[in-house]
């Protein structure tokens, strides 16, 4: 199949052009067809969520297993009571502080919602994005869309619609392009219970923010105590390695930025004497330590330095966890693009969107 390219004038989202490119959008949508749009987080690969052949294309097209249950996008709160059959006051709240935005919530299914966008389960996963072509596209298709992240099964997610080509191109009806996405990594998917909450997937929305709506208490479903997990839904698609690149991925943990540093400089000195072709997630400043500790002699004249035997991606700034979390993705995609065996990489602090990053980081790397 050929893939249709509709672009989205980022300057004046409400302007003919785009308009006439989200109603096709929108059209291929309502016909029982496949569009990956952008959202705030990352490109989504939406189908008709009321629709379980039009579902079922995503699943194939992605080669994605049937077990892992996908979240449904709505562009108002009228369309909740077409997806939920119950929602919470306790949800509620939720939905006020933080949608439209980047915020999934597990609510129970309405039978009207096919098995297979929820892999079964009787919660479903629904959030209303903030993106303003994920809006105007759910507006104008008057439906809700069914979406996971629009990359082949267990690779990096899409932040540009570049990346939604690479992954998909022929194997979908359409790729709506709104140029880069906002946050870079994917929503935060809470299960309510109470006044409290449960995290299922750390995102953009951080503990912090949550905490200061939740009533009761926020924790992360990995902490529940046993008999508590007995009890909890089941939390498809997290326990297994995601997010990955094609090289095999190097976590670094040190003390303070200066600590960090230090072991980084140590790893790409052992891997590139192993024989490694090496790549680097630097942080700012990392540059400079890179030139002076460097045992091999290497080239300033640009992001490939030495003999084509360390590859440098400038992620950005340590201290500005939204700036990792943005860039995350598409540095992972363009070393492995640059051809290297192995990414060196580290852990950002666990605060704020930090949490998230550190999140996919551990599940795209061997550990
Ligand atoms: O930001 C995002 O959430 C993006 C954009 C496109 O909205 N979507 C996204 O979808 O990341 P996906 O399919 O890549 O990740 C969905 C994950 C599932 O793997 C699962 O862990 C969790 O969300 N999930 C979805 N529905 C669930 C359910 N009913 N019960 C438990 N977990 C669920
Ligand atoms: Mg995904």
């Amino acid at each position: 199949m050929e893939t249709l390219r509709l672009t989205i004038d980022a300057g004046d989202v409400g302007g003919e052009g785009s308009r006439a490119a989200i109603a096709r959008a929108a059209e291929i949508l309502r016909s029982g067809g496949t569009v990956a749009f952008p959202t705030e987080t990352v490109y989504g690969l939406g189908a008709n969520a009321l629709d379980a052949e039009a579902v079922k294309k995503i699943f194939v097209a992605k080669e994605r297993p049937s077990w892992d249950p996908l979240i449904v996008h709505i562009g108002e709160r009228t369309m909740l009571g077409t997806v939920a059959s119950e929602v919470s006051q306790d949800a509620n709240r939720l939905m006020e502080a933080f949608w439209p935005g980047p915020l999934t919530l597990l609510l129970p299914r309405h039978p009207r919602v096919p098995e297979n966008v929820t892999a079964g389960l009787e919660r479903v996963g629904v959030r209303m994005p903030a993106h303003p072509v994920a809006h105007a596209l759910l507006q104008a298709a008057g439906l809700p869309v069914a979406a996971p992240s629009a990359n082949r099964f267990g690779r990096i997610s899409p932040t540009s619609a570049w990346h939604v080509a690479e992954d998909l191109e022929g194997r979908i009806e359409a790729i709506l392009d709104g140029g880069e996405t906002t946050h870079g990594v994917e929503s935060t998917v809470v299960d309510v219970r109470g006044a409290g909450c449960v995290i299922y997937r750390p995102g953009t929305i951080t503990l912090e923010q949550l905490r200061s709506v939740c009533k009761g208490e926020v924790t992360f479903r990995e902490e529940l105590e046993e008999s508590e997990l007995a009890k909890a839904a089941p939390a498809p698609g997290m326990g297994m390695r995601h997010y990955a690149p094609r090289a095999r991925l190097v976590l670094v943990e040190g003390v303070g930025r200066g600590g960090v540093e230090l072991a980084m400089m140590e790893e790409v000195n052992r891997l590139e004497e192993a024989g490694e072709v090496v790549g680097v997630m630097a942080t700012e400043g990392f540059m400079a330590a890179l030139m002076l500790m460097r045992k091999k002699p290497f080239d300033r004249r640009g992001f490939t330095m030495g003999y084509n035997t360390v590859h440098v991606y400038h992620w950005g700034a340590w201290e500005k966890p939204e700036e990792l979390a943005r860039k995350l993705y598409a540095g992972l995609r363009w070393l492995d693009a640059a051809g290297v065996t192995v990414i060196v990489c580290p852990l950002p602090e666990p605060v704020g969107i930090g949490v998230a990053v550190r999140d996919r980081l551990m599940r795209a790397s061997d550990r």
